[in-house]
Parts: structure tokens; sequence; C-alpha cells
């Protein structure tokens, strides 16, 4: 029997208030200087004023430079900023874009080279091999769960493809999640982000890879953000169905260290294409993904449609997906969203480049990629 590794090492301070918490802990680490990465449209709500009021006796300053699927100049851009305040430690503030970047910017600040030298496929990948700054980040969505996974995902300048630095090392030293962070969230991101998570939650449950652990917490993030979704979307200020969401979403994350599937093959193709919000492009193509994965393992659809409270059995589990997807407002199939027949092709070349698919549970070859795109149209 091969030797598996399972490590689930970030400190979570979970709950509502936890952002409060922030000032202290940088206070007690001997910190002084932070740099808030976050993003454009967020620095100017409330929510950042807000929560740099708790900040007494530090001297913050904020990057806000982040913006849509964040690219590498941001995070340069970034660095640059890092440096330029003397900041001695990052504070992510933000969604999944903002977070990817926070949680780079002291690699970039820290070490030579472009921070795509970094992606873990560069043909000359550069090693993070210096102390990097203290890392905290504060989800304001709650989807993706970057603040609990080792990877960052940013897009190249120039074509948009979607890069990935995949270290340990960028993990947050502490994470502070605080659901009151996304009361004000707007529905159809709730919506978006939180189909995300569930994503993240089914496509890592449905990998192959043997890590029971995770299948575990896959299996638990579903039910929970099966049961939330709805209340979120149509309920802003339950907090109670907010804090479930923000749950899910870091759960999702802590499970897909198993790896995802072809769902997210087509999200990333779709970010890179299209422009399209990732969460919204997942839950434009789960669907139909699914309906095409299910012959190959019937009995876990069984088991996710016994925990999403689906009767009928697994063979339900995917019109209850499309009615979810209707209830929670995410209407229209990938042309109502701007995709044109014609982008096909890329799409299908991009997804199929992607790595995520191979652990989707049924192989996907260029033509499956064709057909499940034409199929989302
Ligand atoms: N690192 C990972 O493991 C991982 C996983 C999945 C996705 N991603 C990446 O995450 C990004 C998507 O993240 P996202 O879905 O969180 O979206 P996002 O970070 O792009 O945010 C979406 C929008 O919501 C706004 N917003 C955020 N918080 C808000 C709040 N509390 N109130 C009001 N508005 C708020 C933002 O300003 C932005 O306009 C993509 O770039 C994707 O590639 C990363
Ligand atoms: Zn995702």
């Amino acid at each position: 029997m091969k030797i598996t590794s399972f490590s689930f090492p970030t400190a979570i301070r979970f709950g509502a208030g936890a952002r409060k918490e922030v000032g202290p802990h940088l206070l007690a680490r001997g910190l002084r200087r932070p740099l808030i990465v976050t993003d454009r449209a967020l620095a100017a709500l409330p929510l950042l004023a807000e929560f740099k009021s708790h900040l007494a006796g530090l001297q913050p300053a904020v990057f806000d430079g982040v913006f849509g699927n964040p690219t590498c100049s941001q995070v340069m851009q970034g660095a640059a900023a890092f440096k330029q305040h003397g900041a001695d430690c990052v504070i992510g503030f933000g969604g999944g874009a903002a977070l990817d970047v926070a949680k780079v910017v002291g690699v970039a600040a820290t070490h030579e080279g472009d921070i795509l030298e970094y992606v873990w496929d560069h043909p000359q990948v550069r090693a993070i091999d210096k102390p990097l700054p203290w890392f905290v980040a504060l989800p304001t969505t709650s989807g993706t769960g970057s603040e609990v996974g080792r990877s960052s995902v940013v897009s190249e300048n120039d074509t948009h493809l979607k890069r990935v630095v995949f270290n340990p090392k960028i993990l947050a030293g502490a994470v502070f999640a605080d659901p009151e962070l996304t009361l004000g969230l707007p529905a159809h991101i709730t919506a978006a982000c939180g189909m995300d998570a569930l994503t993240h939650n089914i496509e890592s449950y449905l990998s192959p890879a043997y890590h029971p652990l995770c299948d575990g917490i896959a299996l638990e993030g579903t039910r929970i953000a099966a049961a939330a979704l709805l209340g979120a979307v149509h309920e802003p200020g339950n907090l109670q169905a907010r804090s479930d969401m923000m749950m899910a979403s870091m759960m999702g994350a802590i499970a897909f260290q198993k790896d995802l599937g072809a769902v997210h093959s087509c999200a990333h193709a779709l970010g890179a294409v299209c422009d399209l919000h990732h969460g919204l492009a997942n839950a434009l193509m789960i669907d139909t993904v699914m309906a095409w994965n299910q012959q190959a393992v019937p009995g876990k659809f069984d088991e996710l449609a016994h925990v999403c409270k689906v009767s009928g059995g697994g063979d339900q589990f995917v019109p209850w997906l499309r009615a979810l997807k209707a209830r929670i407002g995410i209407t229209g199939k990938l042309a109502a969203h701007g995709v044109r027949p014609g982008q096909i092709a890329r799409l299908v070349e991009i997804a199929q480049a992607d790595i995520c698919h191979q652990t989707n549970p049924r192989p996907c070859t260029a033509q499956d990629f064709a057909r499940l795109f034409e199929d989302a149209m």
C-alpha cells in the first residue's frame, strides 16, 4: 500500500467579531506596519474603514489595486507597495481575488524575479527559499476558501491564462473568518460564490484520490452549503446562514487538497477566455458536467443526494442542482452570459490543458469538453 500524507495546518479563528482580534494578534507578534491587500471595490466600502478602526496601535497602509481575475502585475504592484510602506506583515482582506494576491505579495516583495516565475509548472520555477512576512487572511466572500488554501491563482498579464503558485509556504499564518464581513455581500455575488464553495466540496468528494479525511469534510461541507445557500442569498442579514456558508467555503478549500474535477477546468477556461467570475462559471457548468459524471460514480451521487436531503437518490441530484441555481437567481446558459459559439474551440483547448480534470471521476477528452461546452451553451 502507498504511504499518503495528510495535513490540516491552518489556525482559524471563526465567528462573528473575529476581525477585531487581528490588531491584538499582530501586536502580540511584535508587528506594527501591516500592508492591507484588498480589492478596488471593497476599499470604497465602509467595511474596510470599519475593519481599520480595530487596528489601534498599528500603522497600516492599504494596497487596493486588485480587481477582476487578478493578474501578475497586480501582485508586483502590491509588492512595490509593501516595500514603499516598509511593511512588516500582510493582511489579506477580501474575496478570493484579493486573498490570492495577498498570499504572494510577500513572496514578490522578498524574492527576485516576477511572480510568474514562481508558478508550479514554470519551466525554470524559482524556489521560495527566504523567510516570508507574516500573513493573515480575512475572507469577505464565502466561496473560494482561498484563506485556507496553499495556492494563489493569478492570471498572466497578456493572455489572462490562470496560473497557480502552489506552495505550503504561502498558507496564511492565521485566518480570521468573520461572517459579519459578508452581511453586505450582494445577492448575485453570494449566489455565485456559494456555488463555488458547493462545487469545491462536490468535486473534491468525487475525486478518486485517496483521502478519507477530506471526503468526510467534503460531504459535511456539501451538506452545510446545501442547507444554507438559499438563506444566505434571500435573507442577507441572516448571520447563521452567512456563518454556515463561510464554514462550507473553508471546508471546500480544505477538502480540495485531494483535487477538483472537470467543472473547474471548464471554469478556468471561461475565466480566461470570457472573463467570467469564477463562481458564476462553475455554476454555469456544474449541472452539465455532473450529469455526465454520474454514471462513473453512482454510489457517490446517492451519497451527495442524501446529504443534500434530495429524495429519490442519486438520479435526482442533478435536477436538484438545476432547481437550486434557479432559486438563487443563476439563470440562463453560457450564451446568455456572453459566451459565443466561436469561442468553444479555445475553451476546449484551455480546459484540456488544465490540471483539475485529471482527478475528475470520468476521464475527459477534448471531444468530451467540446460536448460539455456545447451542452452548456
Ligand atoms: N486560491 C484558491 O484556492 C482559489 C480557489 C477558487 C477561486 N480562486 C480565485 O478567486 C477569485 C474569485 O474570488 P471571489 O469569488 O471571492 O470573488 P472576488 O474576490 O473577485 O470578489 C467578487 C466581487 O465581490 C466584491 N466583494 C467582496 N467582498 C465583498 C463584501 N463583503 N461586500 C460587498 N462586496 C464584496 C468584490 O469587490 C468583487 O467585486 C478568482 O480570481 C479565482 O481564480 C482561488
Ligand atoms: Zn473554485
